[in-house]
């Protein structure tokens, strides 16, 4: 029930305040970071949180935390432990459990300990690829849950068109055709959920086509595919995910001109709204890939990507330079974009209830 307080709250501060005119007292910018933290994952360098990660999750103004590598070692469970119950004793605890998230895709991509053993690739090539993606999906649930992470950004659910292409240099991609993807997709993700992990379909509409070299973590990347392609093999997999009931998508930061010659897929509201939440009818979270991609350098600071995420309709943001401050940067900018009205205060209401259902979610693993 705590979440519809939080949107009466969320409301009546809208209703008791002049957006537009009134400066916003920093009481107000304090509240609202709070809202904004939730849409917000932060990151964190070396083995132990700093105090500042800590005291930002007490505060209030965390949603979740990404791991990665450098993150994991024999505390990390117990870390993970000590940050839900710090959080579960502050006045500002929503009643849901933060999201801890890694990429814990299989073969190469694991970044905790254990499985799953086989790449995307070598599930998608298995004699019976189905039942080889729902034993992966139960090796990613158990590696997981090992270190107290409730959700996985996986599966992968790209179609390489060329052999050691970008997504396919790693074997992150189930196979070079929408069947197979989609099956695999669809498996991996039924048996991850059920086991009580959430699962995110990425990168929306796909990655497939980039060539090797294309990484859009370090430089932008233009996807030249027609929108017939892009529907007719790309956007497969994510009807099947989707019925599946896989509860996160996340975008990428590649352009697609097909449909919007000027914005990355993360950024753009014909990518967000219209495609996947218009025309596929996808009803979870929205995450974004990285903010502090190379693909964005044209869109800013972190602040400002963060906001032009969030008026594209992203949910969620990824801060995952293993820095608090990434974090601290977005929430900010977040809050004060409501503050000013850049960001409509209704919109955004609905993407923190998807996020507090979506964390409500994960209560019952406890
Ligand atoms: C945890 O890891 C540290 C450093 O890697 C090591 O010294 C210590 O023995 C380990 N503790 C346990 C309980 O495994
Ligand atoms: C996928 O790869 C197989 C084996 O290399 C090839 O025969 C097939 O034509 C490819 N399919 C597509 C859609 O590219
Ligand atoms: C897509 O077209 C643009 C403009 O012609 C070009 O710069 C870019 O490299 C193309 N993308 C790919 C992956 O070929
Ligand atoms: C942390 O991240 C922010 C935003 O990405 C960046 O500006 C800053 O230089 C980083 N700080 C450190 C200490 O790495």
């Amino acid at each position: 029930m705590l979440y519809r307080t939080l949107k009466k709250c969320f409301i009546a501060i809208a209703l008791a305040t002049n957006w537009v005119s009134a400066a916003p007292t920093n009481l107000l910018l304090e509240e609202l970071s709070r809202i904004a933290g939730q849409h917000v994952i932060y990151s964190f360098e070396g083995l132990t949180p700093p105090d500042q990660l800590f005291d930002l999750v007490k505060d209030g103004k965390v949603g979740g935390i990404i791991l990665f590598k450098a993150n994991v070692g024999n505390q990390t469970a117990a870390i993970i432990e000590k940050l839900q119950t710090e959080y579960k004793q502050s006045p500002y605890y929503l009643g849901v459990p933060l999201i801890i998230t890694t990429d814990q895709e299989g073969g190469e991509v694991r970044r905790v300990p254990g499985g799953p053993d086989l790449s995307e690739k070598q599930v998608g090539e298995s004699t019976d690829p189905a039942a080889a993606a729902t034993e992966a999906g139960k090796e990613a649930q158990e590696a997981l849950s090992a270190y107290n992470v409730n959700a996985n950004l996986a599966p992968v659910v790209d179609i390489f068109r060329e052999t050691g292409n970008f997504i396919d240099e790693f074997q992150r991609s189930y196979g070079n055709n929408s069947k197979i993807v989609s099956e695999c997709a669809a498996a991996f993700i039924s048996q991850q959920q059920e086991l009580g992990i959430i699962s995110t379909a990425k990168h929306f509409p796909g990655l497939g086509a980039a060539p090797l070299g294309s990484n859009t973590d370090l430089a932008p990347v233009t996807l030249n595919l027609s929108l017939s392609e892009i529907r007719e093999v790309d956007e497969v997999p994510y009807t099947a995910a989707i019925a599946a009931g896989v509860k996160m998508v996340m975008t990428s930061w590649a352009i697609y001109p097909s449909l919007d010659a000027k914005m990355p897929s993360g950024l753009s509201k014909a990518w967000v709204q219209e495609e996947l939440r218009g025309r596929l009818h996808f009803r979870g979270v929205t995450i974004t890939d990285a903010l502090e991609a190379g693909a964005l350098d044209a869109f800013g600071d972190i602040g400002n990507r963060a906001v032009l995420a969030s008026q594209a309709g992203m949910d969620i943001v990824l801060a995952s330079q293993q820095n608090v401050t990434e974090g601290e940067a977005a929430t900010t900018a977040i809050a004060a974009a409501l503050a000013d009205g850049s960001l409509s205060i209704e919109v955004f209401a609905e993407a923190t209830e998807r996020i507090i259902s979506l964390r409500r979610g994960l209560i019952r693993r406890v």
